[in-house]
């Protein structure tokens, strides 16, 4: 059966094949591209890659090929017209039935499409032409020449003929006004009176699905009338929320190389185009929607968020966030970048060009780290009890990322975070150190600080601790097999390890069955030369040997007990700074007591780490300090 012109295309612009095919394939993008294992026969590693642009699927090991309907039918062993029935289905669409009249009636019937494309004909040629003169002058006046008018597609809704402009010219034209009506052209209203134009005397901004062709519009008044913008209503071809303004310019940006930039305004998106910044999308005056979200990310793991530095801007930024804290994943997160107050994207770049616009993208911060500095500037932290309600906020907050892996990485980064907040107050509250008049010590926070670190033991101790357990791991890498998790989430508070940490990580991830020489030759080659050898010393880095116990149980148990005595040392340091700082503004006998208590249970640990230390002196040769 033959379908009516553009039906079967109409189908194509609807339903995405990266989505059909990715319920049943994971698939991977590769620059516009995606790959994934073929489903049409047993494969190991991928040739099967799918191009969302063209709309095709292809697979170079068994040369299955085909377009969305191609994919049905293949994928659930369809006929043609099962297949389109089904994706008609779940495009919205009916499908034209078969009687020979009726088919004669559908194979006239204009689609949607051919709608929309002809009414941004019609709005472009009514903003050259008489009426348009008025709606020139506004876009002259708003910096627009005539290569972004014809670029963007812009046009004038007219507001003669009462409102009916396009609907007596396009009723002329034979579209049908019901027709007119679903596309959102034309209102009818309720009471009876006569359809209208649902756009007068507005300029037109057409907007595109991401293949480039117009469903919907959004139109602005000239003068400071309301609303300053209307779009159009939710059609068969467009939903709100889940379309992006100028995504398929981005779409297309992007594969060049552009940073994706979500602004909030039509006028942005325009003007950064036209700045050279080919990634910018803007949602249609509402916030981000999870499909929103969905479609950046297909096109770039880390979009950035651009919006104004006033309360609406940063208000729009956090709900942004907010929707995308569950949806995170590895390599899947966003970037904030701050606007000056007062400013949006069309307004900087007029007022202080185009660098002004790259150094705020530049500046643009990771979603952890504006998490961290929202909850840190919401209240103030110079209680213990403030400071626990910021991490517990902030705990609360990594419980909304459904990842588990990312949430447990959240929530080690806030605990350094905190840790690293706590730090320099350390440092502050220790110059304080003073007598009285009389020249007695008063019991004040300064010893008790001094005395702390005393029992808590310096920098130097605390950084040996964590070489012993990274020098461990280059040694016997198999320790991983059991313990990669421990090793992914310890906290180690010297940047240099943590680095070498992730690395080893990422070694261990790539290769299965990572004996300690291949793992030491990467480091080696990859920068990390001089950290092998401080951990390791030349001499094991020369016969690949080491002193630790041969029994592997011996070693993992070892270096459980390393890890669990850091990390109590850890904690206790940190419920030591709150009881230290719980003293300063409350010097009670309690308060007081609380100190002593930790510092004995400081002093347990201590013993347990000496004793230790003792039984695991010479495994690994100690790193010079
Ligand atoms: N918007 C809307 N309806 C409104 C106001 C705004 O849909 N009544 C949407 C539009 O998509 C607009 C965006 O929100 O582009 C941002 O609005 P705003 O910042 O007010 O406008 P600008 O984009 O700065 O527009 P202009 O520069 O033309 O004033
Ligand atoms: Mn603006």
């Amino acid at each position: 059966m033959a379908f009516p012109p553009g039906f079967l295309d109409e189908i194509r612009i609807r339903v995405s094949l990266p989505d059909v095919i990715g319920r049943k394939v994971r698939l991977i993008k590769k620059g516009r591209e995606y790959s994934g294992l073929c489903p049409f026969h047993n494969e190991k590693s991928p040739s099967f890659t799918v191009n969302d642009e063209k709309g095709f699927f292809h697979c170079f090991g068994c040369g299955a090929h085909g377009d969305v309907i191609g994919y049905v039918m293949q994928s659930q062993n369809l006929g043609f017209l099962e297949a389109v029935e089904q994706l008609a289905g779940e495009a919205g669409l009916e499908v034209p039935r078969a009687s020979p009249q009726e088919r004669e009636r559908v194979f006239k019937q204009k689609t949607l499409v051919e709608v929309m494309e002809a009414a941004a004909g019609f709005f472009q040629a009514q903003l050259d032409g008489q009426a348009g003169a008025a709606a020139r002058a506004y876009l002259d006046q708003r910096g627009l020449d005539r290569a972004a008018i014809e670029r963007f597609r812009l046009g004038y809704a007219p507001g003669f003929s009462g409102g009916q402009g396009l609907l007596k010219q396009f009723l002329l034209r034979e579209f049908p006004e019901d027709m007119l009506i679903e596309a959102g052209l034309v209102k009818k209203p309720d009471d009876g009176r006569d359809s209208f134009d649902y756009f007068r005397d507005r300029v037109m901004f057409p907007i595109l699905d991401r293949a480039g062709r117009v469903i919907a519009f959004g139109g602005r008044v000239m003068g400071d009338g309301k609303p300053k913008y209307l779009n159009s209503p939710d059609t068969p071809l467009f939903h709100k929320g889940r379309v992006l303004y100028g995504l398929s310019w981005a779409r297309a940006g992007v594969a060049k190389g552009a940073q994706l930039v979500v602004t909030e305004g039509y006028m942005d998106v325009i003007a950064l185009h036209r700045a050279g910044f080919e990634g910018a999308v803007a949602p249609l005056g509402t916030a981000l929607t999870e499909e929103q979200l969905e479609e950046l990310w297909k096109l770039t793991p880390e979009p950035t968020l651009c919006f104004d530095g006033d309360a609406a801007g940063q208000r729009a930024a956090s709900r942004g966030l907010d929707r995308a804290l569950p949806l995170l994943k590895a390599g899947r997160s966003l970037k904030f970048a701050v606007l000056p107050a007062g400013e949006d994207p069309d307004s900087l770049i007029g007022r202080q060009g185009n660098l002004a616009m790259q150094a705020v993208l530049d500046g643009a911060k990771p979603l952890a780290e504006v998490l961290f500095a929202q909850e840190l500037a919401a209240r103030p932290i110079d209680t213990p009890e403030r400071r626990a309600d910021l991490t517990h906020r902030l705990n609360a907050r990594a419980f909304a990322i459904a990842d588990e892996g990312l949430k447990r990485e959240y929530q080690y980064f806030f605990k350094n975070k905190m840790y690293e907040q706590g730090r320099p107050q350390r440092a502050n509250t220790r110059q304080k150190t003073v007598k009285d008049r009389n020249g007695r010590f008063k019991p004040q926070v300064p010893e008790v600080v001094s005395g702390a670190r005393l029992t808590l033991g310096t920098q130097a101790v605390e950084r040996r601790r964590q070489e012993l357990l990274v020098a461990m791991v280059l040694a016997r890498p198999d320790l991983l097999d059991d313990h990669v998790e421990e090793f992914a989430h310890m906290v180690l508070t010297a940047p240099d390890l943590d680095k070498l940490r992730r690395e080893i990580l990422n070694v261990h991830a790539a290769n299965s069955g990572l004996d300690a020489a291949t793992l030491q030759h990467h480091l080696t080659n990859h920068g990390f030369v001089r950290d092998v050898e401080r951990l390791l010393g030349q001499q094991v880095l020369a016969h690949t040997q080491f002193a630790l116990p041969a029994d592997r149980e011996t070693t993992r148990l070892g270096w459980l007990q390393a890890l669990t005595l850091w990390h109590s040392h850890l904690d206790r340091a940190q419920e030591l700074e709150a009881a230290v700082r719980r003293f300063e503004i409350e010097p009670t006998e309690a308060s007081w007591a609380r100190i002593t208590a930790l510092q004995e249970q400081a002093e347990i640990e201590r013993t347990e780490q000496a004793e230790f230390d003792g039984a695991t002196a010479g495994w690994v040769s100690p790193g010079r300090h």
